[in-house]
């Protein structure tokens, strides 16, 4: 029996105390290995939920759920690697088109990605709508793959070996009310990012309705935390705070995300995803130390476009082949004439979920075809009568219950509204 007992880490932490070193290492160690209960680690993540952590404390439990597991290791190929991360948003497809092209532009983007709970779909949900597509692939094959010059990105499942302990951890915060915690989603995104093995990393944090979290001064302080992490293990790492109170794009639901990435990969698509696209790209090329190349002129002249194909064919994908389209369709008409003024994120994202976009626990499998396609974006004029969202399901018995949620999801005004910027603030290391 270590000296370290649970109780005694959990009663320090429940007293406001700081946590050793030694402690930290031990009780993750120790959860890893069934030793530590989950019901003794659910005490302490609701602990430190309610008390905090210093930075310290955070980057040792970050260093700790790191060494509970396997760290990949790209530094040898011959080009630079980075990666993105969101922290997950409505219509929020931007991995799909972004990958692709920093790879055109020079870079290696190796990129674990995971599938959606809840509201906000997941990236590997979206690939999958694409006809043979595989996500679970070896690192050998990561590897290959990151070093063809005609490829140089791979999105895909992270292994069962990558921070064990941040897995665990998570299933059991996610049914005990500690998630949001802003040390314990730190360290969970971090610990599963650098051992990804990437040299640089551009965070995406969504502030708003369709985010997890809401407040600006929240988001600040995650990105803070996120960007201190990696930075002190040695990745180069930037965080872009943007706005998550409007889907993005036209389309949330994922074979219909991936027509819409389609459309920005070939030049056109809706103006906030490709400005937001072209803005983390032109973050992560700095980052990997790429100059001279404008991401604009790769997506205008199909050099995204022929990354995109290979990297869909590499991973099994038939990139000609007609994406999956829902059994059931239903438009919903504008009530009255004048300016969209306002489209809720949270609410189309609810709506896409109901709809079977999504799923609610994990494990449950995802319509390829649902979703909701909108016709209108705040500061578009709109004509009574005239389509503002389209629903998409295999499943018609969900449509009452989405088109419930979309009530309130929308307001007409007489006057357009401003428009509101995409990102907020931007942190770097300190
Ligand atoms: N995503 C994660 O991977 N971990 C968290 O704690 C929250 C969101």
């Amino acid at each position: 029996m270590s000296v370290h007992s649970a109780v005694s880490v959990i009663t320090t932490k429940r007293d406001g105390g700081e946590l050793s070193d030694a402690q930290i290492d031990w009780v993750v160690d120790a959860f890893t290995r069934g030793e530590v209960a989950d019901e003794q680690m659910s005490a302490l993540a609701m602990a430190i939920l309610l008390r905090g952590m210093t930075r310290r404390e955070t980057a040792r439990w970050t260093a700790a759920m790191l060494d509970s597991g396997k760290r990949l290791d790209f530094s040898d190929l011959p080009r630079p690697t980075v990666d993105k991360h969101s922290t997950g948003g409505v219509g929020d497809k931007l991995t799909l088109p972004l990958s692709p092209l920093v790879a055109a532009c020079g870079a290696a983007v190796p990129q674990l990605s995971g599938r959606g709970l809840g509201h906000t779909g997941g990236t590997l949900d979206k690939l999958e709508a694409i006809p043979g597509w595989q996500a679970d692939i070896s690192v050998d094959r990561m590897r290959e793959i990151l070093a063809d010059p005609a490829i140089g990105a791979v999105v895909c499942a992270a292994g069962a070996d990558l921070a064990p302990a941040d897995k665990r951890l998570y299933a059991l915060r996610d049914v005990t009310g500690t998630v949001e915690s802003i040390p314990l989603i730190a360290s969970s995104i971090m610990s599963k990012k650098i051992a990804e093995g990437t040299g640089a990393l551009v965070l995406d944090v969504k502030v708003g309705r369709g985010a997890f979290l809401k407040r600006l001064d929240q988001a600040r302080e995650l990105a803070t935390a996120m960007v201190e992490l990696g930075t002190d293990a040695g990745v180069r790492t930037v965080a872009l705070l943007t706005a998550m109170d409007t889907p993005l794009g036209r389309t949330a639901g994922n074979a219909l995300e991936v027509a819409e990435s389609l459309e920005v990969l070939a030049g056109g698509g809706p103006a906030d995803v490709v400005e937001l696209t072209l803005t983390l790209a032109r973050e992560m090329l700095v980052l990997a130390g790429i100059d001279g190349i404008d991401p604009a002129d790769a997506l205008a002249d199909g050099r995204a476009m022929d990354h995109w194909r290979a990297m869909i064919a590499a991973q099994g994908g038939d990139p000609d082949a007609p994406l999956p389209r829902a059994r059931h369709t239903e438009t919903l008409v504008a009530p009255a004439s004048g300016t969209l003024t306002r489209l809720d994120a949270l609410d189309i994202g609810i709506a896409a979920w109901q709809l079977g976009a999504g799923r609610t626990r994990q494990g449950d499998s995802v319509q390829a075809g649902a979703g909701i396609e909108m016709h209108v974006k705040p500061g578009d004029p709109i004509t009574a009568g005239h389509p503002l969202l389209t629903l998409h399901t295999d499943t018609p018995e969900t449509i009452p219950t989405a088109l419930e949620t979309l009530r309130p999801a929308f307001t007409i005004g007489d006057t357009p509204a401003n428009p509101t910027p995409l990102v907020l603030d931007r942190i770097t290391a300190s």
